[in-house]
């Protein structure tokens, strides 16, 4: 397994406005693969925002350090070809999308690199199609749906050639169609370009599709492993404020009834298949 994204002994703490410390993380530990897909659970202020910005050096930290694909996230020479390889998608995509055709927006990143025109326009056509927005290009962006918008956001990250994206609640502010359409851009491109994928999410149900899930909680890492093996931990989530997937918790109560069931159950084929084999 080569590391990916190392984080060593890692803290970070910030000033509030009244000059008090926060301390978000603390002494994080933790490293990934290149090509893995990791999804981030955790309630609100448990440092997941944090945790994404230090990926892409948009923090330094505190204490311990941040390598990405071998490069230390405090050496400011790096910075450049750090921004390159790891690519942010935030919450919003209004705030993303910054021109008025959808090709000019996607296109924005490589012509801010400098790129010959023949190589953005090669860039722009293949990252709309990554993301099966090619049909849009001539678009204007404040007319689409949000979860087309937060695709074009993807296009526009994409055609910086990043073999990594960190995408920090990239469905938050979408309806169900768009939270689909995104999380299944996103699983595509990890499955076919092979991209690292670090997912932050307060949906469980696209939690449950991560290769591993992190849970956070006050800026440490509370649990650490596949699906199936943090969402057995159905007292230790509910006891920090994190809903299951309802298959997991309806297989906890059962257990706790005194049924039979086997170890893995986090979704509802699963439990169908444990209930009627
Ligand atoms: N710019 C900031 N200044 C001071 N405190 C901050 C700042 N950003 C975040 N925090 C605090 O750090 C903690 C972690 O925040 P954050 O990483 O945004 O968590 P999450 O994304 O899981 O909601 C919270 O207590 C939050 O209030
Ligand atoms: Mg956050």
């Amino acid at each position: 397994m080569q590391a990916f994204i190392t984080l060593e002994n890692m803290g970070h703490t910030y000033t509030d406005n009244e000059g008090n410390r926060v301390d978000a993380l603390k002494n994080i530990n933790l490293t990934i693969a290149k090509g893995e897909f990791v999804a981030v659970i955790g309630t609100n202020g448990s440092g997941k925002s944090t945790l994404a910005r230090h990926v892409n050096a948009l923090l330094q930290p505190s204490a311990g350090c941040c390598f990405v694909n071998g490069m230390d996230t405090r050496q400011p020479e790096q910075l450049w070809q750090i921004r390159q390889t790891v690519g942010m998608v935030f919450q919003n995509p209004d705030n993303q999308l910054v021109a008025t055709l959808v090709e000019e927006d996607v296109a924005f990143g490589p012509e801010n690199l400098g790129l010959p025109p023949a190589e953005i326009s090669r860039r722009v056509e293949e990252a709309l199609a990554q993301v099966g927005m090619t049909e849009y290009r001539q678009h204007g962006p404040h007319l689409l749906s949000g979860g087309q918008k937060q695709r074009i956001a993807i296009a526009g990250v994409l055609a910086m050639r990043p073999s990594c994206l960190v995408l920090d609640e990239p469905t938050a502010m979408l309806d169900p169609q768009g939270r689909s359409e995104v999380l299944s851009t996103v699983r595509k491109l990890h499955r076919e370009e092979g991209m690292t994928v670090l997912y932050i999410t307060h949906f469980m149900e696209e939690a449950v599709t991560a290769d591993r899930i992190i849970v956070m909680h006050q800026g440490s890492i509370q649990l650490d492993g596949s699906p199936a093996e943090v969402f057995s931990q159905v007292a230790v989530l509910k006891k920090i404020g994190l809903d299951v997937p309802v298959a997991a918790e309806v297989a906890h109560r059962l257990r706790e009834k005194g049924w039979k069931l086997p170890g893995e159950i986090i979704t509802n084929e699963a439990l169908a298949v444990a209930l009627c084999p």
